[in-house]
């Protein structure tokens, strides 16, 4: 099967050049002017743009265990849907996703669904429950990408300072999800105005950046690497800036929320911006934004995090926390980072490819003759309405509902197949 695509402004991760690109089966076979092949497929790209395909470092997609809030498959087609042609899932499962039994019930799950490419990240620990490490190595070589207890923190500075010990050794990914249990203490919004005002327990920026300092600090004395997850908070940006400067090889991610929205959010008890870590205060996103500018924080990520709507309609502080983000993730960024001029679209790219490949060790040249063709068409100048009862992903719960976003994903090719295009909504 040969699809040509025509006259696009194609989207590399340092410029951006108007170009035919032709796919021929998995790959990518030709880039250039007026390329006149005869093929399958032809698709009119004017005025539309191509990304190489986004590659999310951090989802949650539930199964096992959790299937009335996602599956692997609805997962997966939510991916391909928001222009995400691999995602890494977290191993908060049930069972969690521990051992080689559950990696390879969700190897076979992600296969079968023949979506978007799902790479399955472990648990540091058994269980998640901090206690015992997993057989890391031996999960990475039957193909987990990387570990972490991500929705739990590891508790102690010692089974850490094992986990990086090991990731140093074998080069092993290992991704933190940084929170002091301590110091949250059964919060659940951003410390501050809003908290005061509904009533509500709030999570103060020192349970994450307590958190974010220890695994530097461990990180920087055992020469290892480090991934700081869902970073939400100027103090966070500017300790990992600082690490940065001393050489620690500390990345970092952000997530759409983060550059986007404030604990405003939170107003009339809205549990759909309930999230851990919390929605903060205009300054963060502000610091977030301008991490992301200059190189702080490396990679943008979803953390989605589908539930089922009787998980959310409920009482604020129990309700679960999360973000159902696979479908919204291109277009807030787009409009919250691109049109307001923080970041131009082959920084944007990199962050939502280059670099998340970068830390996972995962192929990702990018679009280039030979490379795999994973790839994402998107139209700029297309306005939309977020209408979560469109979604793909079984997790409606979303901040953006009603939210006029602009950037469109019109088509996602998988190893040169089709498996995503917008039907005209
Ligand atoms: O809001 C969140 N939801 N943060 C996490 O760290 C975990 C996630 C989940 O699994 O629902």
């Amino acid at each position: 099967m040969k699809t040509l695509i025509k006259n696009g402004n194609i989207v590399y991760f340092d410029k951006i050049e108007r170009a035919d690109l032709l796919i021929d089966g998995e790959v990518i076979s030709a880039i250039g002017q007026n390329i006149k092949e005869t093929a399958d497929e032809i698709i009119d790209a004017t005025d539309k743009c191509v990304f190489a395909g986004f590659v999310d470092m951090h989802v949650h997609l539930r199964e096992p265990g959790f299937e009335s809030k996602e599956t692997i498959e609805t997962g997966a087609r939510a991916a391909v849907r928001g222009g995400f042609t691999a995602v890494a899932c977290m191993p908060n499962t049930n069972p969690v996703l521990d051992n080689k039994f559950v990696l390879r019930y969700v190897q076979d799950k992600a296969k079968e669904a023949g979506l978007a490419k799902v790479y399955p990240i472990c648990s540091i620990t058994k269980g998640e429950n901090g206690e015992l490490l997993s057989d890391m190595l031996s999960l990475y070589r039957s193909g987990a990408v990387a570990f972490s207890d991500d929705g739990k923190p590891v508790r102690t500075s010692q089974m850490m300072r094992l986990a990086l010990e090991y990731s140093k050794a074998y080069d092993l990914p290992v991704l933190c999800h940084c929170e002091d249990m301590d110091l949250t203490n059964g919060g659940c919004v951003n410390e501050g105005y809003n908290a005061t005002v509904y009533g509500l327990k709030g999570i103060n920026r020192a349970s994450e950046e307590v958190a974010v300092a220890r695994e530097i600090i461990i990180a920087a004395n055992l020469g290892a690497k480090v991934h700081i997850c869902h970073v939400s908070t100027a103090g966070s940006v500017e300790i990992i800036r600082a690490a940065k400067k001393l050489g620690v090889k500390v990345t970092a991610e952000t997530c759409p929320h983060y550059i986007s929205l404030t604990d405003d959010c939170v107003a009339g008890f809205n549990t759909m911006a309930k999230v851990n870590p919390p929605l903060r205060e205009a300054k963060d996103v502000e610091a977030v934004r301008a991490a992301l500018a200059d190189g702080t924080i490396d990679c943008l990520a979803t953390d989605h995090a589908p539930h089922a709507h009787w998980d959310k309609e409920c009482q604020f502080d129990t309700a679960a926390f999360g973000i159902s983000g696979l479908e919204t993730a291109f277009a807030v960024n787009y409009t919250y980072l691109v049109k307001t001029g923080v970041l131009n679209l082959p920084k944007l790219s990199a962050l939502m490819t280059k670099n998340p490949c970068s830390v996972l060790k995962l192929p990702g040249k990018g679009i280039a003759v030979g490379e795999k063709a994973d790839l994402t068409v998107v139209d700029l100048n297309k306005a939309w309405t977020v209408n979560p009862s469109k979604f793909a992903s079984k997790g409606k719960n979303t901040p953006f509902a009603g939210k006029e976003l602009f950037g469109a994903v019109e088509m996602t090719f998988v190893d040169g197949d089709k498996k995503y295009a917008r039907d005209g909504e």
